[in-house]
């Protein structure tokens, strides 16, 4: 009798085991075949599948632009993702070679000779206008940082170009962090909707805290944007400031142009072979060359610490006005760092 009792509750735990995990896959199961029907399913799907076999890894190769469900970012810190982010920035040149050297395409999808032009033997951005206006949001960097930078950055490069580059302005270096619209996807707004998304733009750079960064890497990308990648040592997350942006704007185009844990600003666009005098010691091979250039503007400024302390909403009237001097208007808000 006694055997029976104990064969009785030992069938009720593994009848129990299996219920509960029937449930779960079901559950599971389920979420997969709803999310189907919408353009992320795939992600959802890795997602689900990292979850069930634990591979982290996979999940963040994935295309991590358009990841915006918020409990997928508790799976690898953000400084993690950065890395991992900012390493395969790195490998771009390798893989796609100098593509700006025929004729590249920036990260916003236009093309390099749409936006200089060689006038007099200096560049010259073509300034167009931007219809409806961009309205972005970035994190500056003040010229107590920038200045210093955007010297090295000169003193190093300008000996190996004739001119063919362009230099950002180092009254403007800024990190993008969230667009209210972009030229992909328009929001079109009234004067009265673009003061109210300033207004809701202040009221959230009072709960962010000044970040202190460190500059990760120089990178110079296969079209010929040589960027700072930053990792953050304290104060709000870009991931954190990216998602309470778009709790702030909920008419923003649903896909942003960056990662949401990237920190990066431009330092410099290569229009242009390098001299030919700089090759010599290359044998021409351009790769090698652009290699070993930013590995020396690795070795000077990789460590550059900064702090930030400013977010500002930026409507700009010329396409990439912040990036070429154009024409735009900036409301400039210190971050509080007030628990709300
Ligand atoms: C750089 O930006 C500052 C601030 O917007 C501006 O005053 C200055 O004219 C710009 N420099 C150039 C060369 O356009």
């Amino acid at each position: 009798m006694a055997r029976v009792l104990q064969w009785w509750s030992h069938s009720k735990t593994v009848a129990l085991i299996w219920v509960v995990s029937a449930v779960v896959f079901y559950t599971l199961f389920q979420m997969a075949l709803r999310n189907s029907n919408s353009a992320s399913s795939g992600r959802y799907y890795a997602f689900i599948s990292s979850l069930l076999f634990g591979s982290r890894e996979n999940f963040v190769e994935f295309d991590l632009a358009l990841m915006n469900f918020d409990f997928a970012d508790s799976l690898v810190s953000s400084e993690v993702r950065r890395s991992k982010l900012y390493d395969g920035m790195a490998r771009d040149l390798d893989e796609k070679g100098a593509a700006f050297l025929k004729q590249g395409e920036t990260s916003q999808s236009l093309s390099l000779s749409d936006i200089f032009t060689l006038k007099d033997g200096s560049v010259e951005p073509v300034l167009k206008a931007a219809i409806p206006p961009v309205r972005a949001n970035v994190l500056y960097l003040s010229t107590e940082y920038s200045v210093p930078i955007s010297e090295t950055v000169k003193r190093m490069v300008n000996p190996y170009f004739d001119n063919s580059i362009w230099f950002q302005n180092s009254s403007l270096y800024h990190f993008s962090m969230f667009h209210a619209s972009h030229h992909i996807t328009p929001v079109p707004a009234t004067e009265d909707e673009i003061e109210a998304e300033a207004n809701a733009v202040r009221a959230t750079s009072k709960t962010l805290c000044p970040l202190n960064i460190v500059l990760d890497r120089v990178v110079l990308t296969s079209t010929g944007v040589l960027l700072g990648c930053w990792q953050v040592t304290s104060g709000t997350d870009p991931t954190t400031i990216r998602a309470k942006l778009r709790a702030a704007l909920p008419r923003a185009p649903e896909k942003q142009l960056y990662d949401a844990a990237i920190l990066h600003t431009s330092f410099a666009r290569l229009l242009g072979q390098p001299k030919a005098s700089a090759m010599d010691s290359h044998n021409s091979d351009l790769v090698q060359f652009f290699h070993e250039l930013v590995a020396r503007l690795n070795m000077e400024l990789r460590g550059f610490r900064a702090v930030v302390s400013e977010l500002w909403y930026v409507e700009e009237y010329d396409v990439l006005a912040l990036a070429l001097n154009g024409r735009m208007k900036v409301r400039r808000f210190q971050l509080g760092c007030l628990t709300n």
